[in-house]
């Protein structure tokens, strides 16, 4: 018999449900269930061999101790020159800290303004570990809600009317999870002008679906906007573009002020990131980028077709997805919520998917449907869908 006394600020902890949806479709699929799995946010393509040559030299050349706190400094040399190539940015490879993937970031950038007292703005629907550890910080968190009818893009207008003096730090995210959503340049534009007026304060900026945009859009990188630099954590990195979720390697440029905070973190946290993990990633970035250029247009086939077929559904209606590879259809007019939506989805159709509402309260009436997976099998899901509705 145990008598065990938690923390009162793990009661604050929420949690990523698309590991819980997983774990149930899993459940099924054991029963002998066939299920297809929509329900994902990770590309449903391999490490490409080249990365994963580099991993396995790395190791068998014996790469096998700690390395620096904030990355190889190869490596962090390597991100700088892909941002310039991608973003036209210089970035000093100093301000580039490599952590364990992209969750990483959010959680030290968090730790690091958030308190009691202190506000912390993130999108709403979202991706659900900002304001889980926002909560966690004790801070307060201030939902951006995003809307269907701006294509959820976030109004910068909305955004700098909820600053306070206590608001700390605004988190964006733009291609979105989990509605696919981009923010345009004009609005950005706005948001920066707006932020002369707040110097307290920073803005992270999570850009992990950076190289995945569709219909001719480009991404814009807040890294473009020299004033805010001072004050900019811009997140990207390795998972969603070379589809390296499982090799937890991620990075984020960080301001000046920063840096040896996030440092102190990540020696407290996880010391450095493994070895040979970091030499993948360096291969991924300084090596042939056309299989990251297929993955996309794979995605964009994939888009169309899911859009498409999710319009024709009685009930359901959805908007153009952007960029990243989620579409984020409203279900209203089925007479579900959110919630039955997923479980009947699951349960009846065997096609698992992410109600809306596990990104935040205005994901109500929403349903999230990841395309990483095959033109085939999102045909088979909505024709399943469309049977039950
Ligand atoms: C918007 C967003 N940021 C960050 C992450 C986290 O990426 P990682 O798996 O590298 O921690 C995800 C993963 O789904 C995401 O959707």
């Amino acid at each position: 018999m145990t008598d065990l006394h938690f923390a009162e600020s793990l009661s604050r902890l929420g949690t990523e449900s698309a590991f819980v949806v997983l774990a149930r479709a899993g459940q099924l699929a054991a029963e002998g269930r066939d299920i297809i799995n929509l329900g994902i946010g990770q590309p449903d393509f391999r490490t490409p061999e080249h990365i994963v040559e580099a991993g396995v030299k790395a190791l068998r050349d014996g790469h096998h101790g700690y390395t620096p706190a904030n990355g190889l400094p190869v490596l962090r040399e390597a991100v700088a020159a892909d941002l310039n190539t991608r973003h036209g940015v210089e970035v000093n490879p100093d301000n580039v800290v490599v952590v364990p993937g992209g969750k990483p970031t959010m959680f030290f950038a968090v730790m690091m303004f958030g308190e009691p007292g202190a506000e912390i703005m993130y999108p709403n629907p979202g991706f659900p570990i900002y304001e889980s550890v926002i909560r966690y910080s004790g801070a307060t968190p201030v939902p951006i809600a995003l809307k269907e009818e701006n294509g959820f893009a976030f109004s910068a207008e909305e955004v700098l009317a909820q600053i306070t003096p206590r608001t700390r730090l605004i988190i964006i995210n733009s291609p979105a999870n989990p509605t696919g959503g981009v923010t345009p340049k004009d609005e950005i534009d706005k948001f920066v002008a707006g932020l002369a007026d707040h110097p307290h304060v920073a803005v992270m900026s999570d850009e992990i679906y950076s190289q995945m945009l569709y219909g001719g859009r480009d991404h814009v990188s807040l890294l473009q906007y020299p004033e805010i630099r001072d004050r900019l954590i811009m997140l990207d990195g390795w998972s969603k573009t070379y589809a390296m979720t499982g090799w937890r390697l991620g990075y984020a440029v960080w301001p000046d002020a920063c840096v040896d905070h996030v440092t102190r973190l990540c020696i407290n946290d996880h010391s450095c990131v493994n070895a040979s993990a970091q030499y993948a990633g360096l291969a991924a970035l300084t090596g042939p980028q056309d299989e990251v250029r297929d993955m996309v247009a794979q995605f964009d086939k994939r888009r169309e077709i899911i859009v498409r077929e999710l319009n024709s559904l009685p009930g359901v209606r959805c908007a153009d997805a952007a960029g990243a590879f989620y579409a984020f259809p409203n279900i209203e007019c089925t007479g579900m919520t959110a919630m039955e939506a997923q479980n009947r989805f699951l349960d009846e159709a065997g096609v698992a998917t992410v109600a809306g509402t596990s990104f935040g309260r205005f994901g109500e009436g929403y349903v999230r449907f990841s395309y990483a997976n095959s033109a085939e099998n999102i045909l088979r899901a909505i024709e399943r869908i469309r049977a039950i509705l």
